[in-house]
């Protein structure tokens, strides 16, 4: 039976991005004998063009409906694009975060690896790369900041925002649980990342990440301060296995923990429930400056499409051979512009994805 994918090619480079992941995932279908069906949807300014919202209810049931969600990116450019004339709540980024929740995402991997092909862009200095490192930032996804109670208001003629940081035992939990078993399957290291010298809700979080850790004799624990971890990102990233770490925090994180591999057009993600549900998405934007040019780079959302295969589907060995053809076009020296270095061939966004259909 055909595995049901929900697919949102949403703005910018992600319809270009998503037709060739979709093109390396239907090699991989046909080599290792699975079947795979496809239902478009649509969310972000896609969406709200059509419907006025940057996700329905219908779209929500339908990527309930599915096994897994691949994704794009969604958003435009600020600037210029009216999506951004709308309310916050009716502008691209809601759909993403009301999708966020009404799935129940709460658990946002985010790896960062430097491939030993792309050294070159790796703005690190040599003995700080040493011999690479391999990172998995492990992002609390449905709670925090994000999803605390805001408001903007007056009060006594002067203008006042609020956001709350909340987090609940529960939540808190579930992700360090996650956290620990991924760690168990990689280097076996969990450090921990809160503000807790500042904020209660960081010392509620690093109590029930100890509480968490006694199940876990065998991995290793260790906290560290946000703004610390800012800095050792930079000072030594290979000390890092798993980061654990709340909504916002893990935002800013992940976006410092890709530049350090030089190419976030290489990075993908997995955001899972409790289930085997996920959605997955390149860890980059939606690039509107190079959009429709046919020069984005389709590797982070291929590399998507396999933690799909891997942790939605449990088709490893597919999974793997999705990531062993990206790592042979790379040795190949095909490079698509955002990685291209001296002495590689430079390819477009289609070739790139026939290139490593083909090696699948
Ligand atoms: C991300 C993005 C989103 C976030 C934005 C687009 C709302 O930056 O996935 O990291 O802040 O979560
Ligand atoms: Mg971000």
């Amino acid at each position: 039976m055909a595995h049901k994918i929900a697919v949102i090619p949403g703005d910018g480079i992600g319809p270009e991005i998503v037709a060739e992941a979709c093109k390396v995932l239907d090699a991989a279908a046909a080599k290792f004998g699975f079947e795979l069906e496809y239902t478009k949807l649509l969310m972000g300014g896609a969406s709200i063009d059509v419907n006025g919202v940057p996700l329905t209810d219908e779209t929500i049931a339908q990527a309930k409906a599915s096994e897994a969600v691949l994704m794009g990116s969604i958003g435009g450019d600020a600037n210029t694009s009216s999506w951004y004339k709308l309310e916050p709540q009716l502008r691209p980024e809601a759909g993403l975060l009301k999708i966020r929740k009404a799935l129940n995402l709460f658990a946002n991997l985010r790896p960062a690896y430097l491939y030993e092909e792309l050294k070159a862009a790796c703005p690190l200095r040599d003995e700080i790369i040493g011999e690479g490192f391999d990172m998995m930032i492990m992002r609390e996804l449905t709670g925090g900041l994000y999803f605390g109670a805001r408001e903007t208001s007056i009060e006594n003629g002067i203008r006042k925002a609020v956001d709350t940081l909340v987090y609940n035992e529960e939540e808190i939990r579930r992700i360090a649980v996650k956290g620990f078993e991924i760690a168990r399957k990689r280097r076996g290291k969990v450090c921990s990342v809160d503000k807790a010298n500042v904020l209660d809700s960081s010392r509620l979080w690093r109590a029930v990440v100890e509480e968490v850790a006694k199940d876990y004799p065998d991995v290793e624990l260790s906290h560290m301060l946000v703004d610390n971890c800012a800095m050792q990102l930079v000072r030594d990233p290979a000390q890092f296995d798993v980061i654990l770490t709340e909504n916002m925090f893990g935002d800013i994180l992940s976006d410092e923990a890709s530049m350090v591999t030089g190419s976030i057009g290489m990075l993908s993600s997995a955001s899972l429930n409790e289930t085997k549900f996920g959605l997955y998405e390149p860890s980059h934007g939606s690039a509107p400056d190079i959009a429709e040019k046919g020069i984005a780079n389709p590797i982070a959302t291929i590399l998507s499409a396999a933690m799909m295969l891997r942790y939605s589907l449990d088709l490893d060995e597919a999974a793997n051979a999705i990531e062993a053809a990206v790592r042979q076009v790379l040795k190949e020296g095909y490079r698509t512009g955002d990685i291209m270095s001296e002495g590689c061939t430079r390819v477009g966004t289609v070739q790139m994805g026939d290139l490593i259909a083909a090696r699948v």
